[in-house]
């Protein structure tokens, strides 16, 4: 047992530039620190980032309950999580803050990890054999994380599938995101290279424009460098739902509930895609369920629909309304909750994606949560300093498998 014997909380700010919380968790002989990433699509059913008083009144919520944290075994997830909620005292983090949650426990798991000389994946998995999960990046997009005039789609996305390593499966995105810029560029010569919050290219352009721009980049990496590269999107539909309605206002289109259901399909069979996360708005379980029915071989994947949330799954398992999982560890509060939600997930045949915010930080810890959480794939981006840090982690974790 490692004990909690100290503990820092302290404002900070994500890459938006938006306020939220880090943590430093002190044990003997080791220490750890982390930082809460935030969210700008966020789903409404997700825990609270920072309660009405900001970083301040969880700060002091916090340290006048600083001798309930200290002494916890900093290993036992389970502990710690219980302590944060209760001294919390409601559903959704709304005192402290999920931004406290995540730091501290994130933070709590490496310490543990710092104490015994253990890469902090070990902490969630043990002795099992960790598994790499591949990268899988937004190259282009819209909605809520770019400006007026870049496509309603929010993600258009890559994975390396045929790349044979973490190494190479960066670089292969990296190639589609160069070549998409260059793509752009011949079509709109006044580009001024702009980008979203994730490091996606934000051009003006249809989401019609953008499927095109995106289909000839990845055609073209693929020929040259002989992968195999998957295409998916982030419809991040809640965005686009208002009064019953799709609405898709670059495109000057609105769409019924049905409507959506077919434009969904068709986008599949046109672009071959593998992955669709949020096709519809966050409580509509059943059209989840129809797509899911309805179409093989692609990844249908609740992010907002299911806000990392154990009992909104376990809806959605009843009613098979999708087979992936968006993890996000910030969207609950603790690692301990993120890690349960995991396991239904994969115990019911679901695939995992654990994720980024599109605000982030310069943390590398989504790499092991990624791992700890027997991820599918890691969504965390492909350019910027707060994605690359998850990439790097992965590589120095696979370097250190090889050895
Ligand atoms: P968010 O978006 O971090 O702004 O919520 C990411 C996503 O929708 O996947
Ligand atoms: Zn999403």
């Amino acid at each position: 047992m490692v004990e909690i014997i100290d503990f820092k909380i302290r404002p900070a700010f994500t890459s938006r530039g938006d306020p939220t919380l880090e943590a430093e968790v002190i044990v003997r002989g080791g220490k750890g620190r982390a930082t809460s990433p935030m969210g700008a699509s966020a789903g409404k059913n997700e825990a609270v980032h920072l309660p009405k008083g900001g970083p301040k009144a969880s700060i002091e919520i916090l340290v006048s309950n600083r001798n309930r944290i200290i002494g916890i075994d900093a290993g036992d997830l389970k502990a710690l999580s219980d302590t944060l909620k209760d001294i919390d005292g409601t559903e959704k983090f709304e005192n402290i803050g999920a931004a406290a949650a995540y730091a501290i426990t994130v933070a709590s798991a490496e310490a543990e990890a710092d104490s015994r000389g253990v890469p902090m994946y070990e902490v969630l998995i043990g002795k099992e054999k960790p598994t790499i999960p591949y990268p899988l990046g937004n190259v282009l997009g819209g909605g809520k994380h770019a400006g007026k005039g870049s496509p309603d789609i929010q993600e258009f996305l890559v994975t390396p599938l045929g790349a044979p390593n973490i190494v190479e499966a960066i670089k292969v995105n990296l190639e589609v995101h160069k070549k998409v810029r260059s793509i752009i560029e011949e079509r709109d010569p006044t580009f001024t290279g702009g980008k979203g919050d994730e490091g996606a290219w934000a051009p003006k352009m249809t989401d019609e424009e953008a499927f095109e721009v995106v289909e000839k980049a990845i055609d073209h990496v693929s020929r040259e460098l002989g992968y195999k590269i998957g295409f998916g999107i982030d419809m991040a539909s809640s965005s686009l739902w208002e009064n019953g309605k799709y609405v898709y206002r670059r495109k000057g289109k609105i769409l019924t509930p049905e409507e959506q259901l077919a434009y969904v399909e068709d986008l599949v069979k046109r672009y071959n895609l593998i992955y669709v996360e949020d096709p519809f708005h966050e409580e509509d379980f059943e059209s989840f369920s129809e797509l899911t029915k309805k179409i093989k071989d692609v990844v249908i994947v609740g992010d907002d629909l299911f806000v990392t949330n154990v009992a909104r799954l376990e809806r959605g398992i009843k009613m098979n309304a999708a087979n992936g999982v968006i993890l996000k560890v910030n969207q609950v509060g603790t690692l301990y909750d993120a890690l349960l939600f995991s396991k239904l997930a994969i115990d019911n045949g679901y695939k995992v994606i654990a994720s980024h915010r599109s605000g982030d930080t310069w943390d590398h810890h989504l790499a092991h949560i990624a791992i700890g959480a027997k991820a599918w794939l890691i969504k965390t981006g492909i350019v910027g300093g707060e994605r690359m840090s998850k990439l790097m982690e992965l590589c120095r974790i696979w370097e250190g498998l090889q050895e």
